[in-house]
Formats: structure tokens, C-alpha cells, sequence
């Protein structure tokens, strides 16, 4: 980015800091400088400042609650967006959430309203934006199954629009927002009438048994890999040949990935200060100190091993940047 970029950039958003540590906005407390870092408080101003950074030929990241993130040591040389608006409202069986949203506060909200059907959701860290991005999910549930529409603002015909839930190309951990340039603006949501009391119930198990399996009070980015999905299970062979597959993941046709890292023995792993969590295999938590690079060779590691011992290529669920 040249200086004469970074100004007109400053110029339209004053309020935009520079050199803007990323690992104070990230769940894993890792990551270098942003260029530009700007949090805006309306869609008006996110669509603003994404199409201020097109114009200037700036590269942006638009920036949920960075919980799914891994930024790289050296930062990110462009504009880091943040949706600030956390606003949500619901009304009957629908909840209209800013892009912003905390995922948490919406689920919790819900469930108190007597809305079942997003408990599943209480655990989840991040924004709505981010969670419809990546189609988060966890104990039976999906944002998938919640969404009616998602309002977006179309970088490269530079108009606002809705999709429809059958529109976002939905799929495991996967959506359309992924892979083009459309920033979300707004989601709404459609839940079902049901009892507060039981819907708090139903929050108050799922948050014991994420304590119960997955690691608690340390810095992680969720987990790092996608859970290898197969159609045909003769990709399964060497699998088979050393270990008894559990009949759910046969059944689901899909492979916990934290369940083949512990096969392998490899939670407790350590590189620097990123350790594959011993608490679950899909975590890599970081220490106190861990560097990106730690974290990236670590996974390598994890990834290497197994594809070498077990035929399975994992894929990253999460999402990188400044690499
Ligand atoms: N397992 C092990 N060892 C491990 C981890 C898991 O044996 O180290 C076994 C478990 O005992 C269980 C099976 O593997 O029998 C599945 O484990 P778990 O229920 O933890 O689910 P997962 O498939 O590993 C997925 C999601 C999680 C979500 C949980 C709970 C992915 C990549 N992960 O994990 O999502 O919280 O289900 O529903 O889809 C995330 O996306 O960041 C995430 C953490």
C-alpha cells in the first residue's frame, strides 16, 4: 500500500487507526499490524468503506468478531473492516440481525424470547455475519437451517441486495460468501415458537458440553480443520486398516477431524508456544506468546502426518489472512 492510498483512505474515514495490532482483535491473540483498521457502526458506512477501498485499489477484509481468524505475523498491508454494528431485533418467530450481531447474545436473546431452534448457538463466538460466512454449526444445528434471507452489498455491481436462504449456496462450513464479494449487511433469521424455559435448559446443556469437550479459557481460532466429508468409503481404506471408525461418522459420512488427530496421538503436540490442544484434536491453542508461524507449521505438521499415515487430505476451516 503506498502512503497516498493510506491518506485518501484516512481522508474519507478519519476515524480509520493505523498499524493496528491484530492480534488485540483476534480470539487467538495473534497477528500483526493492519494497514487501516476501521470499525463502522452502520451498513451505510461498511459499504462505504468498502467501496472507498475498491476505488483506491486497496485490499480490504471485512472483520466479524475474529474468533475463526489467523492473521499472519507481518499483518495485513490493507483495510481491515469491522462491522460494528451489533444491533439485533426480534419480533414474533423472526430475528433481524446486523451483520455485526454477537451470535451468542442473538441465541441467549431468542431462547429467552421463547424462540427454540438456535440454542445450538449460545457456545459460538463471533458475529452473525461471520457465522452465515462459514455456515457454523455445532450439536446438531446449522446456520443453514435458521436463515430465511441475508441482505448483502454486492462489491462488484456496487448494489444492496437480498438472497434467499437457497441463494447463499449453503453447505458444510461453506456458503457463497466465501468465494465472492458480498459483504453481509443483515441476516434474518426464522425460529420457532416454543418455551423460554426449555430453550434455556437446552443452552445450559450445550454450553456444558462444549466445557466438557473442547478447551476452555485458552486462545483458539475454533477448530482448524473441516471434518473430512467422503461419498465413498474406499477412500477409508488405510483408515480402516488401523482403526475402528466410529458408525455415527460412517453414518454421517464425515470424519471428525479432531477424532483422527488423536488417533494418531498427536494432541499435546507442540510447536513454539501452539500446541494441539489435549483437550480435543481440532483445536490448536495458543500458549501465551504462540507466533502465527508456530501455528501454520504446527497445522502442517498435522496435516502432513495425516495425509501420510492415513490418506486423508485436511482442508483448513479456518480462515487466514496476511499470508
Ligand atoms: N473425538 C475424539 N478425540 C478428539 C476429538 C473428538 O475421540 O480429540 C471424538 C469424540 O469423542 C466424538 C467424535 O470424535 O466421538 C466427534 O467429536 P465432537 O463431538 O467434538 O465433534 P467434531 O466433529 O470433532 C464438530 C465441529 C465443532 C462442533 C462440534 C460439536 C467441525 C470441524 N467441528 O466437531 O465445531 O463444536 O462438532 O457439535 O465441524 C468449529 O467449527 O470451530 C467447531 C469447533
Amino acid at each position: 500500500m503506498t502512503e497516498q492510498q493510506i491518506q485518501d483512505f484516512i481522508a474519507a474515514f478519519p476515524k480509520a487507526r493505523r498499524h493496528e495490532p491484530m492480534a488485540g482483535h483476534t480470539l487467538l491473540k495473534i497477528g500483526g499490524p493492519a494497514q487501516i483498521y476501521l470499525a463502522v457502526e452502520t451498513a451505510d458506512d461498511l459499504i462505504k468503506a468498502v467501496a472507498t477501498a475498491k476505488r483506491l485499489q486497496i485490499s480490504y477484509y471485512v472483520f466479524g468478531g475474529g474468533s475463526n481468524l489467523l492473521v499472519s505475523d507481518q499483518g495485513f498491508d490493507g483495510a481491515v473492516i469491522q462491522s460494528a454494528d451489533h444491533s439485533f431485533a426480534i419480533q414474533g418467530e423472526t430475528v433481524t440481525a446486523a451483520a455485526g450481531a454477537l451470535t451468542s447474545l442473538v441465541a441467549q436473546s431468542a431462547a429467552k424470547a421463547g424462540l427454540a431452534g438456535f440454542e445450538w448457538a449460545a457456545g459460538i463466538p463471533g458475529t452473525i455475519g461471520g457465522a452465515v460466512c462459514g455456515n457454523s454449526g455445532c450439536f446438531g444445528g446449522e446456520m443453514k437451517d435458521a436463515v430465511i434471507s441475508v441482505e448483502v452489498y454486492d462489491v462488484e455491481k456496487n448494489e444492496r441486495t437480498t438472497l434467499k436462504n437457497e441463494d447463499c449456496q449453503f453447505a458444510y462450513r461453506d456458503s457463497r460468501f466465501k468465494r465472492e464479494p458480498l459483504i453481509i449487511l443483515k441476516v434474518v433469521l426464522k425460529l420457532n415458537s416454543g418455551s423460554a424455559e426449555t430453550s434455556l435448559q437446552k443452552i445450559k446443556e450445550t454450553l456444558k458440553k462444549r466445557h466438557e469437550t473442547q478447551p476452555q479459557g485458552q486462545f483458539s481460532a475454533g477448530c482448524m480443520f473441516k471434518n473430512f466429508e467422503f461419498q465413498d468409503e474406499s477412500v477409508l481404506e488405510k483408515l480402516k486398516g488401523q482403526f475402528e471408525i466410529p458408525e455415527a461418522m460412517l453414518k454421517n459420512k464425515k470424519i471428525s477431524a479432531g477424532w483422527l488427530i488423536d488417533q494418531l496421538g498427536l494432541k499435546g503436540t507442540k510447536i513454539g508456544q501452539a500446541q494441539v490442544s489435549p483437550a480435543h484434536g481440532n483445536f490448536i491453542v495458543n500458549l501465551g506468546g504462540a507466533r502465527a508461524q508456530d501455528m501454520i507449521t504446527l497445522s502442517s505438521l498435522v496435516k502432513m502426518k495425516v495425509r501420510d499415515e492415513l490418506g486423508i487430505l485436511l482442508e483448513d476451516e479456518v480462515q487466514l489472512l496476511g499470508f
